[in-house]
Order: C-alpha cells, then structure tokens, then sequence
C-alpha cells in the first residue's frame, strides 16, 4: 500500500528547447552517445556546440555539447563523458529514449570550415570525446567539397573508448548521402597511451617522432597544402596548438580564416 514516490516536474524555462531522448548507446564505463529529436528551428553549422541540460530543477545545469551529428540530419547526436559526481553527467548518463532533454537555443564555435582557407588535406585532431565535432563535419558534404583528404586521428586510453570513432568511419561508407563523397578521402588513425595496441602514445609524440606519417605513408604538415582542427582536453589543445604554431600555422576564425581552429571537448 505504499504510493510510487512522484518525480518532481519542474516547468520548462523560457527560450529553452525541450526534446526527446531517441537512443542511448553506452560505450565504457566512462562514454555513450545518445540522439534526441531535432528542433524545426535550430540551425547550426557542422562542428560547433550546444548547450545541454535536463530538466530535474528550477535552474538546470546547462553544459556545452558538440553536435556530432551532420547539420542536414533530423536528429541531434552527442557523445558524453560520464563523470561519477559530474553536475549534469551523473545524471544525462542515465537518460533513457523517451526522456526529455534541454537544449539552449543557439549553436556556436569555432570548429567550423568556413574558419579554414582552401588546402588539399584537413587533418582532424582529437583524443577522448573531443572527437564529437568531425563525427559532424565527416557526415557533411561540405567537407569533401573543400578537402581532396581527410585525416582524423583519435587517441584514448584504452581500445574500448576507440570503438565510436571507429564505428562512425566504418558508417561513413555506406552512408546513402555521403559514401560516394568519402569513399577512399577518410583515414582515421588511432592510438591509445594506456592499453597495449598496434599504435601507442599520445598524437603530439607520434607526430613529432614521424611514426604518424611513416605509418600511414604521408608527407608531414605542411601549411602550404594542409589545414588542422583541434578538439580535446586543455592541455591537448595547448600541445597540438604549440605544435603546429611550431610549423607555422596561423590559427583562423570566421572573421578572418586561417589554417588551424582548435576547441575544447567541454564536459570533463
Ligand atoms: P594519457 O593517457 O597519456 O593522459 P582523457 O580521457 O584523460 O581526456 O585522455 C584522452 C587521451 O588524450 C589519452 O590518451 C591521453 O593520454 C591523451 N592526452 C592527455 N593529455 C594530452 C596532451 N597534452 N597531448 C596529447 N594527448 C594528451
């Protein structure tokens, strides 16, 4: 004769979209991916972020969240980190489809290609979940327009936390809209620095040390025919930024394009 204990339902604040959880997919222990519906109205440029909360208070915890999802698909699609006592990802680690998840109306950054001059090859840099912008950009077809090539490499500690990049690249070919742009132009390289794989180490010691490009026969960075973007932890972001600086590239935006764009992966 006990009553269910009620969730609380807290109202829905003003200029805030509130969508529905689609499909949840867990990773690890420590990464999932999720899709929810698309609001009508957003617009959003492949590569940049939102930002994303649930609705369980008066004032919820909004966190930045790069869409990984292409900006002509329907649904939305993140991938998340889960942080134990995470303010927003103990809890969005437990949504299920049908839940219903807050979204800011306005999408912004700087991982975007109009930020980038012409080049041949467009190399994406991106350990952990920072590689959720290029699972955007190498869904767009905008991409294959500007680039002859892309190279994505993504760096995580263990073989598990590989499994989104790889399965997203391995998608990309039997995509309706986009297999017949990326066929042969996508390249993913990967590594891991805490299980034992084909390729150790961080990607800033394997470009330094040249195995990056001698493991995949290339000619090294070269501003002259290459642009770079950069997502990953702060300190991933200041090494590659130091990196390729190191080259000469010049860093870009939308008011005045360069050769690298560089943005954080937020929720940590
Ligand atoms: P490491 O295991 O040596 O720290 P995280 O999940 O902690 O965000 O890390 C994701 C990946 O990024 C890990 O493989 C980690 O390597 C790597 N990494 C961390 N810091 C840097 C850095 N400064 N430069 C390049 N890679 C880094």
């Amino acid at each position: 004769n006990t009553a269910e204990a009620k969730p609380v339902q807290f109202p829905i604040p003003a200029n805030v979209y509130a969508e529905t959880v689609v499909s949840v997919k867990h990773y690890t222990d420590r990464l999932f991916a999720f899709r929810i519906t698309r609001p009508q109205s957003l617009r959003f440029r492949s590569g940049e972020f939102v930002m994303i909360g649930l609705p369980n208070a008066e004032k919820p915890v909004f966190r930045a969240y790069s869409v990984a999802s292409p900006a002509w698909d329907d649904e939305l699609e993140f991938f998340s980190i889960k942080v134990p006592d995470g303010p927003l990802t103990q809890h969005l680690q437990k949504i299920q489809p049908g839940d219903t998840v807050l979204m800011r109306q306005k999408a912004t950054g700087t991982l975007v290609l109009d930020a980038l001059t012409p080049a041949r090859r467009l190399f994406m840099i991106s350990t952990g979940t920072g590689i959720a912008p290029f699972a955007s950009l190498l869904r767009d077809p905008d991409t294959y327009e500007r680039f002859e090539h892309v190279y994505l490499t993504h760096t995580c500690r263990d073989r598990a936390e590989l499994t989104y990049g790889q399965e997203l690249v391995a998608s990309l070919q039997d995509d309706p809209l986009i297999g017949e742009f990326a066929a042969g132009r996508v390249t993913l390289y990967n590594s891991t620095t805490r299980e034992e794989t084909p390729v150790m180490g961080r990607i800033t010691t394997l470009i330094e040390t040249g195995k990056f490009y001698s493991d995949l026969g290339i000619e090294p960075l070269n501003r002259e025919t290459d642009r770079v973007m950069i997502c990953g932890s702060m300190h991933m972001l200041r090494d590659v930024k130091d990196l390729v600086e190191a080259r000469g590239f010049v860093e870009g935006s939308l008011n005045s394009p360069a050769d690298f764009v560089v943005e954080r992966a937020f929720v940590g």
